[in-house]
């Protein structure tokens, strides 16, 4: 049998830095929430592959609150460490931050986790991950908590798909649920 292999934190933490160029601008004048969202899942590919040295897919993407604009001009920064590995799973966590050189400030506008999943590039199944050394009270930290959220992430998928059946059900119930909404039935 192969021997367990253990790979440190900081080996896969990655930071990537971009200017915030004027064809990234929305219809505001801000920067484009999707342009913020592909430099995240880049980041989150680019952190998971360095952990398990091979090819991975992001398999869920916790929620993402942006906290503040980011104006053209800015440069951004975002941060990327593997806080947690399952069997074939890593939870990325992701920083990022915005620059602006004009007014000397930088803000935080937002964090956020990435599932990432290793898959064989033969079978396309999930494949073992490297362990993660933990060498400071942070990254055990960080570790329980990834692994408190990825059993909330169960529980909160089954909770919704739970309700979903109960609806086909219960058509009953789900007239009651639109009640009082932002809706209205369509007499046709
Ligand atoms: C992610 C994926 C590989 C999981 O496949 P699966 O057959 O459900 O795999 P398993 O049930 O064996 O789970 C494998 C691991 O993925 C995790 N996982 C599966 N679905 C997940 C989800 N929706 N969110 C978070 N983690 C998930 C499991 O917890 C498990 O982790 P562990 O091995 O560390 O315990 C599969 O759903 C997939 O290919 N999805 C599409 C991914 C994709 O195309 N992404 C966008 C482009 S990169």
């Amino acid at each position: 049998m192969s021997e367990a292999v253990f790979r440190t934190v900081k080996a896969s933490q990655v930071i990537l830095k971009e200017l915030m160029v004027p064809a990234y601008a929305n219809f505001g004048g801000k920067v484009h929430g999707g342009v913020i969202l592909g430099l995240m899942d880049k980041i989150a590919y680019t952190c998971a592959a360095s952990h398990c040295k091979g090819y991975s897919v992001t398999a869920s993407v916790d929620s993402v609150d942006f906290l503040n604009p980011v104006e053209v001009g800015d440069l951004l920064t975002l941060y990327a460490s593997v806080n947690y590995v399952g069997t074939s799973s890593m939870e990325v966590g992701i920083k990022v931050e915005s620059e602006n050189f004009r007014e000397g400030t930088v803000k935080h506008t937002n964090t956020s986790y990435f599932t990432m999943v290793a898959l064989s590039e033969e079978t396309r199944k999930p494949v073992k991950v490297a362990g993660l050394l933990l060498e400071d009270e942070e990254e055990i930290r960080r570790f329980v908590m990834g692994k408190l959220r990825k059993k909330l992430r169960r529980a909160h998928q089954k909770e919704i798909e739970d309700i979903r059946q109960m609806l086909d059900l219960d058509l009953n119930q789900a007239m009651k649920e639109v009640e009082g909404e932002n809706c209205q039935l369509s007499k046709s």
